[in-house]
């Protein structure tokens, strides 16, 4: 594995001599969400909900979830509180919808149309399993829902049904027809490939998404779950999946701006196969997301809230700070937008997971799992 570290750099007017920056959050910062190492928070990731109506096995085990009650999840009004702070005081260009599930909060098209109410400009996507889009796409767009992202991991309903433990593959291929057609696009398809499950069919996905004109991308499984099974050997590593796009497509990096994102965009070409060579024109993009072996930390510009309204800066944060709380005993924004402040001045400075032996040393599996943060 690549040992890369993802340090950032230092931008704040400090130099090497006086050492780290302090843990505390010095007085007269500007209102943005900024972090000791120079790091601004520009993207929102919002959990609206823990639940999920899949099972996929490298996010949750088959049987024994505990959710939240319903009264520690924020309403749509807390939402639209905490949202508001961080949009019009703090900077945020971008809010994401993430679970969980969200389609399965039942007043999902209500939040949704209230945060739109109340920022117009605002680009605002979701995260979804796709699970119901199509019932629901033409209400979420009309909320004021942007676009989306489906994870989608395989297209035989046997390797699906295995990997989500739901045999939902139908409902999630109507769910991303019925995503395009309500206008809720450029779809995005999140693939996560799982060593002798569904990595073979690598190619197949990616010409799935190119004959569509869908952009896929492919995301290093990470350690996640909330069974913990994740095992070094079972992650599919970037190397490996442009090894196993090579057999058909010619990948060559796409050279525009990454620009915090954490997908690394190539242009695909169809491989021909006398002569190996890359043959006619440009068939689309795929992304690769190296969150383990290439974590790309140093430019992350993220800030989570989980659905019982905890701030997390990090995936792989050890603090939480409870904004739900402190809303609900009564603060004023001004407090609120201070313990944002105080979050993101803590957020890690990198996750970890590149050293050699995960476990060990420096990384620790958070207590969280990916869908009781919000992916
Ligand atoms: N590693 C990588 N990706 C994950 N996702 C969920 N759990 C993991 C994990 N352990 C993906 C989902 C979804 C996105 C939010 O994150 O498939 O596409
Ligand atoms: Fe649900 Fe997403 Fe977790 Fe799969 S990865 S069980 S779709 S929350």
């Amino acid at each position: 594995m690549t040992i890369q570290l993802g340090i950032p750099v230092l931008r704040l007017a400090r130099n090497n001599s006086q050492g780290p920056a302090p843990t505390s959050r010095p007085a007269g910062l500007p209102s943005k969400l900024l972090d000791r190492f120079g790091r601004q928070a520009t993207d929102m990731r919002l959990s609206v909900t823990d639940k999920c109506n899949l099972r996929c096995t490298y996010c949750m085990p088959a049987d024994g979830m505990q959710w939240l009650p319903k009264e520690a999840v924020m309403t749509a009004g807390e939402i639209e509180r905490i949202v508001g702070i961080r949009v019009e005081r703090l900077g945020v260009r971008e809010l994401r919808i993430t679970g969980g599930e969200p389609l399965v909060r039942p007043d999902l098209v209500e939040v949704i149309a209230t945060l739109r109410a109340r920022h117009p400009e605002l680009p605002i996507s979701m995260t979804t399993n796709g699970v119901g889009l199509d019932k629901k796409a033409e209400a979420l767009k009309e909320a004021g829902l942007t676009r989306v992202n489906v994870s989608l991991d395989s297209l035989h309903e046997e390797v699906f049904s295995q990997l989500t433990r739901r045999p939902f593959l139908g409902k999630v291929l109507a769910g991303v027809e019925g995503a395009r057609a309500a206008g809720l696009g450029p779809v995005k398809i999140n693939a996560v490939l799982m060593r002798g499950v569904n990595d073979q069919e690598a190619p197949e996905l990616l010409e799935w998404a190119l004959q569509r004109d869908i952009e896929l991308r492919f995301i290093e499984q990470m350690p996640l779950d909330a069974q913990r099974g994740w095992t070094e050997h079972g992650m599919i590593t970037a190397p490996e999946i442009h090894a196993l796009l090579s057999a058909e497509f010619v990948l060559e990096r796409d050279r525009r701006q990454r620009d915090g994102a954490p997908a690394e965009r190539f242009e695909v070409r169809r491989r021909h196969a006398a002569t190996g060579e890359a043959s006619g024109t440009v068939l689309g993009t795929v992304g690769i997301i190296a969150s383990v072996s290439e974590p790309f930390c140093s430019d992350c510009r993220r800030t989570r809230v989980t659905a019982e309204g905890k701030i997390m800066s990090c995936l792989f944060s050890r603090e939480e700070f409870d904004i739900l709380a402190l809303l609900r005993a009564g603060a004023e924004d001004d407090e609120l937008m201070h313990l944002w402040q105080d979050a993101m001045w803590k957020k890690p400075r990198a996750h970890g997971m590149d050293h050699a032996g995960l476990g060990t040393e420096d990384f620790v599996q958070p207590d969280r799992s990916m869908s009781a943060i919000g992916g």
